[in-house]
């Protein structure tokens, strides 16, 4: 078993030390941040993450997980060292790596020799290879391995991935084995270094027991891995998004359209479901430092600045539907059902849904919203108790987030409760007949009204 440090509690530092100390490992994992390092060495997890809070509790309880304040303890004493502070947008879109440098600072003279230091946070190619020069000791190696998680299904992704990705900087092609994918490996013909690949190897076998198809590549490859995937659903949703706005000019419906091309093996079911655009902690701060990886590389990349662009535009069309259907916005009362940027987080980071509240706000809407996790205002929002507080005299409610206990509503009651019962369902969630039945008027994402 391994001594890992884990530098960063934030999801994916969190997520990544609790599940480490889950498949045996001994971790110390430490933050700036007083108040939360307190609280999680009380086994408190604030995030809303299913089994997070459990798993923490066990890794403390078993002594196996230690949270500190500050760095030097998670450097000094680990066989490896797992980066995991933010990367935000920084100036002209790029990745802003100030956490990453800070911390490098501190690790280059302060870990052990044979230590691998691990960059799991998302940076831009090249970088693994450079901070490998700036740390500059032979007895240290650095290597990329970038975290694919999602947020509210955080622990299921660390422990049962769906790939672990690991990049040595030098140069060759990948070699791959997996119970899951089949195994095999393949190998090119430039070779990478011997040190940095054997230490790669290293970092796979702390995931022994997750059963995950691994990739070891160069470190600039496994960096874009993590870039090129979530740009590429990003391009799938920014797509499915123009396509329902098309649907409702001709008449079609998106969700039979989506049906329809998911039964093409090629195309498949996943990441089809139109809404507000999509948000989060990741999509929108990494198809812009993909961006700009790309101007740097002076690579001329138009379909992701179409994939922003058109993104961009959603929160404006989000209004424009519900204009359509409330009509003047100005003193409306509106109810916004959901605020985080998808279900099953309590996250609020690049929300689409505060993006069409903050629009709405402009043109003079008064908005009282309800998310079952979130319990303060936010923005515009005056946040309220229950969806039926919400609905309460309201000129229309709006659908935002995909909560699955909004399908679940009472329709009649709150058709009863409103000042007029219109409902825009950006998500395409509610069950059209029991709402319609219920007197409401009903407007979906790339279907059109209903009405009875
Ligand atoms: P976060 O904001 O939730 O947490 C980051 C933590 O790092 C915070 O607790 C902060 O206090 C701490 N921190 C900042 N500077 C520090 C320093 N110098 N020393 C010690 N701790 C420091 O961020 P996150 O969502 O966990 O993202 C971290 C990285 O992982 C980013 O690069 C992100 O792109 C990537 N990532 C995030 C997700 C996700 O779903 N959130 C998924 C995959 C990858
Ligand atoms: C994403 C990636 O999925 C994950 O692999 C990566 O590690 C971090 O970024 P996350 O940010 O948790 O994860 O959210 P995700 O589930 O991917 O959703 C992103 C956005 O797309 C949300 O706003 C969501 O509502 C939207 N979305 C997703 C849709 O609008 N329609 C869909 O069909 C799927």
């Amino acid at each position: 078993m391994a001594r890992i440090g884990v530098i960063g509690a934030g999801y994916v530092g969190l997520t990544t030390a609790a599940c480490f100390a889950r498949l045996g490992h001994e971790v110390v994992c430490a933050d700036v941040d007083a108040a939360r390092v307190e609280a999680l060495s009380r086994a408190e997890v604030v995030a809303h993450e299913p089994g997070l809070p459990e798993l923490v509790a066990e890794g403390v309880r078993a002594g196996r997980l230690r949270f500190v304040l500050g760095n030097p303890e998670a450097l000094g004493d680990a066989d490896f060292v797992f980066l995991c502070v933010p990367t935000p947008t920084g100036a002209d879109g790029a990745a802003d790596l100030a956490a990453v440098h800070a911390v490098l600072a501190q690790a280059r003279d302060a870990v052990r020799p044979g230590c691998v230091l691990v960059l799991k946070s998302t940076v831009p190619p090249g970088t693994t290879e450079r901070v490998a020069e700036l740390v500059g000791r032979d007895d240290v190696e650095v290597v990329s391995n970038p975290e694919f998680l999602r947020e509210g299904h955080a622990v299921d992704d660390f422990l049962r991935p769906q790939r672990v990705v690991v990049g040595a900087p030098g140069s060759g092609s990948g070699s791959r084995s997996g119970s899951r994918s089949g195994s095999g490996s393949r190998s090119g013909s430039a070779s990478r270094s011997g040190s940095g690949e054997d230490a790669a190897r290293r970092v796979v076998a702390l995931y022994e027991g997750t059963g995950a198809p691994t990739l070891i590549t160069d470190s600039a490859s496994a960096e874009l891995v993590k870039y090129a995937s979530n740009c590429f659903l990003a391009m799938k949703l920014s797509y499915v998004n123009s396509l329902a706005e098309l649907c409702e000019r001709v008449g079609a419906d998106i969700a039979d359209v989506t049906e329809g091309m998911s039964l093409d093996d090629r195309i498949g079911a996943a990441f089809l479901e139109p809404g507000p655009g999509w948000g989060g902690s990741c999509f929108p701060k990494d198809t812009r430092a993909l961006l700009s990886a790309a101007e740097e590389a002076r690579v001329d990349f138009p379909l992701l600045r179409a994939t922003i662009g058109t993104n961009g535009h959603q929160a404006r069309r989000v209004v424009d539907m519900v204009r359509d259907a409330v009509g003047p916005l100005r003193g409306a009362r509106l109810g916004l059902l959901g605020l985080t940027f998808k279900a099953g987080t309590d996250d609020l980071r690049d929300s689409p849904a505060l993006a069409v509240a903050e629009l709405l706000a402009e043109e003079g809407a008064h908005l009282v919203g309800y998310d079952p996790c979130v319990h303060r205002d936010c923005g515009p929002v005056r946040v309220l108790g229950s969806a039926e507080a919400a609905a309460a005299g309201a000129d229309g409610l709006v659908v935002l987030t995909e909560w699955p206990e909004f399908a679940e509503l009472d329709w009649p009651a709150l058709a009863g409760a409103m000042n007029r019962p219109v409902i825009v369902d950006t998500r395409n969630l509610l069950p059209v007949d029991k709402v319609v039945e219920a007197g409401f008027r009903l407007v979906g994402i790339g279907r059109g009204a209903t009405a009875a």
